[in-house]
């Protein structure tokens, strides 16, 4: 075998000749070895890739390495196991609708999930505002909640994908996130290390998502579908409009309302609408049925109260108080409040969910630094969206938070964040278009 060196890799990819699999497999099992490859020679690795690619097959290879740096998971389950992963946006609570939705219907999500990311929200932080609720959960109970309730979610642990942990933190501080091949390898080798054989990616495409326009998506996409074929996976990309928050409500507490709202019966909202075509997407993929068929059972599921009972299962699995799915009010508010009314006549023309993720940063329902404690009850709840008809003084949006402060800096930021037109304009569909490696 050739001898390794990094600086040979370095340079390969800033000439764009590509790494074999062997160098990238070597590379990759530099960033966990002891002593690792040095910091300063992964950054220039990292810093070649945004500005030469990667080929496929290297996409593809750094992928499975990452996915072999840490455990792989095999589920012993006696039905189809799938999985759903959002590249990140603003007001997404998928998750919490979703996952009932699907285990009601008998197919399986062991899912591991995240804490919220710069303006972008975690489904990890949102099911932490339910009071008593763990998401550090013991492997044996993991399994044993997903087998009772057909899902459970839990922190994602330092044991999956090791080599992405460290490569993440170091694309973090050398503006080196944004390439199309280390966000692919960076996701995909955490979910194909979770194990599922039916994976939906919910690809966020607008100013509040990393990729910003479809073109950019639509790669990311490719990619993606290419690095699950290569592992042999079932796996449909769905690009999902981020030029708005997706639902009413940006935060923790008040997010986990929305998402009880649509399970006891709101499923003719935007949000409501959405989370049953993708649910009925993952129940087509698992063998469930036709097309028609899954969308008919997925929304049954939630008329009869099936999904709901699910989640109150994971809920009390968890260590959680289950009877906020009865009673939502039992979700902690923040004690200060404030209504944004609109200055004008007009229509909502965009809503930029950047700035909204940010400004619910600001009222506490992010993370500055890393360290920072969230508050549960911090938030926004929209009362219009794009394309809507306001008049001078309607409500555009009330906010939460602990401190009048952290309301008038998150207000000056929304005021530039909801913008007016004369003209009614023509809001763009949530679901842009639809990939799968079955094509
Ligand atoms: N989410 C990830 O896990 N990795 C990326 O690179 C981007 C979004």
């Amino acid at each position: 075998m050739a001898t390794f060196h990094i600086g040979e890799c370095i340079r390969k990819t800033k000439q764009q000749i590509p790494l074999s699999s062997e160098e990238i497999r070597q590379l990759v099992q530099g960033v966990t070895a002891e002593p690792p490859i040095p910091d300063y020679q992964l950054a220039a690795w990292l810093m070649a890739v945004c500005f030469s690619g990667l080929n496929d097959d290297e996409t593809a290879a750094l992928t499975m390495a990452m996915r072999d740096s840490g455990q792989v998971m095999h589920w012993e389950l006696d039905g189809p196991v799938a999985d759903k992963h959002s590249t990140g946006g603003v007001g997404d609570k998928t998750t919490l609708i979703l996952a009932p939705i699907v285990a009601a219907c008998g197919v399986y999500m062991p899912k591991m999930s995240g804490r919220g990311l710069g303006h972008t929200g975690g489904t990890i932080d949102k099911l932490e505002s339910i009071p008593g609720l763990s998401t550090a959960l013991d492997p044996a109970d993991f399994l044993a909640l997903v087998k009772k309730a057909g899902f459970a979610v839990a922190m994602q642990t330092g044991n999956l994908a090791p080599a992405d942990k460290k490569l993440y933190a170091l694309r973090d501080v050398t503006e080196t996130v944004d390439s199309i091949p280390l966000i692919c390898a960076s996701i995909m080798s955490k979910k194909l290390a979770t194990g599922a054989d039916h994976i939906l990616l919910d690809v966020k495409v607008g100013s509040g998502a990393f990729m910003k326009n479809d073109t950019d998506a639509a790669e990311l996409a490719r990619r993606m579908l290419s690095a699950a074929k290569a592992d042999g996976r079932d796996c449909t990309a769905i690009l999902t409009d981020m030029d708005r928050p997706l639902g009413m409500c940006i935060g923790n507490a008040i997010e986990v309302r929305e998402a009880i709202e649509v399970l006891a019966g709101d499923t003719g909202s935007e949000l409501g609408t959405f989370c049953i075509t993708l649910a009925a997407e993952l129940l087509r993929m698992a063998g469930r049925g036709t097309a028609a068929q899954c969308l008919k059972m997925a929304e049954q599921a939630v008329t009869s109260g099936a999904a709901m009972e699910r989640l109150a299962m994971m809920i009390a699995g968890q260590g959680g108080d289950a009877r906020v799915t009865e009673n939502p009010a039992l979700l902690k508010f923040s004690a200060c409040e404030r209504t944004l009314k609109a200055p004008r006549d007009g229509w909502i023309s965009a809503m930029l969910s950047e700035e909204i993720g940010r400004a619910s940063v600001l009222l506490g329902a992010g993370r500055m630094t890393k360290n920072d404690a969230i508050d549960p009850g911090a938030g926004i709840r929209l009362c219009c969206k794009n394309g809507d008809a306001v008049k001078r003084g309607d409500a555009l949006l009330t906010m939460y938070a602990e401190k009048e402060s952290q309301l008038d800096e998150a207000e000056a930021m929304l005021r530039q964040a909801i913008l007016l037109a004369d003209e009614k304009p023509e809001p763009a569909p949530l679901i842009h278009s639809t990939y799968s490696t079955a094509q």
